[in-house]
């Protein structure tokens, strides 16, 4: 079987990029390949994390163009690397439909709250643990989801929670978020694409049986 092509968009740190390319190296997405790291910020560490792993890097910049034109930019490279999985990986950047029509059940987001609270337009990065903090919940984690033209709105792959404690900062949530949800949804969630076992059907997403 031929692997599926797998391009990583970024904005930042990179640390879920990373968890990605760490997972490849322990040999635990078998049917895909990370071949293109695409960052919308140039200084973006993330970048650094794809050099470093000899994956091929692109940076198409946000700032100064129109949502129409960046997503233009953005789709015309992934064809041309004949992509067949996108996975938002802390990318912060609200596309474009055109974006979503074309690839429809094959872009994956990661984001750091259990949807369908805390997310949406202007829930990100830390922002969304300072609203979980502020809301007093006793509970938070991660949703790997299939992303559609409403932000964080499209069918969930994969949820894991993590208790809030007492003592919290926003920094500590994220962290815990992170280590314990985000770094080991996403790489299963991929690999799980790539392997053909997620079925959608409308909203829902069935995870099939592996084959024997
Ligand atoms: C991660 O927590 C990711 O879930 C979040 O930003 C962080 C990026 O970290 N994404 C969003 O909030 C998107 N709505 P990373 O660059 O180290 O992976």
């Amino acid at each position: 079987m031929t692997k599926k092509r797998i391009a990583v968009l970024v904005s930042g740190g990179g640390t879920n990029l990373q968890a990605l390319i760490d997972a490849q190296g322990r040999g635990e997405i078998p049917s895909g390949e990370i071949v293109l790291v695409v960052s919308s910020e140039p200084d973006a560490y993330a970048l650094t994390r794809a050099e470093k792993a000899g994956i091929p890097t692109m940076t198409i910049v946000r700032r100064g163009k129109k949502r129409e034109t960046f997503t233009r930019l953005l789709c015309k490279a992934l064809d041309d690397a004949h992509i067949d999985l996108v996975v938002f990986a802390g990318f912060m950047v609200i596309l474009s439909p055109m974006f979503f029509e074309k690839f429809e059940n094959r872009a994956i987001n990661v984001h750091p709250a259990l949807i369908p609270s805390f997310c949406g337009e202007g829930f990100y990065g830390l922002h969304v643990h300072e609203q979980a903090l502020a809301y007093g919940v006793k509970l938070t984690g991660a949703t790997v989801h299939f992303a559609n033209a409403v932000t964080d709105g499209g069918p969930i792959i994969l949820q894991k929670a993590v208790p809030i404690e007492e003592n919290d900062t926003p920094e500590t949530l994220q962290r815990r978020v992170m280590e314990q949800c985000e770094w080991q949804l996403l790489p299963r969630a991929v690999r799980l694409f790539c392997d053909g076992r997620l079925q959608v059907d409308g909203r829902i997403v069935r995870i099939k049986e592996e084959e024997a």
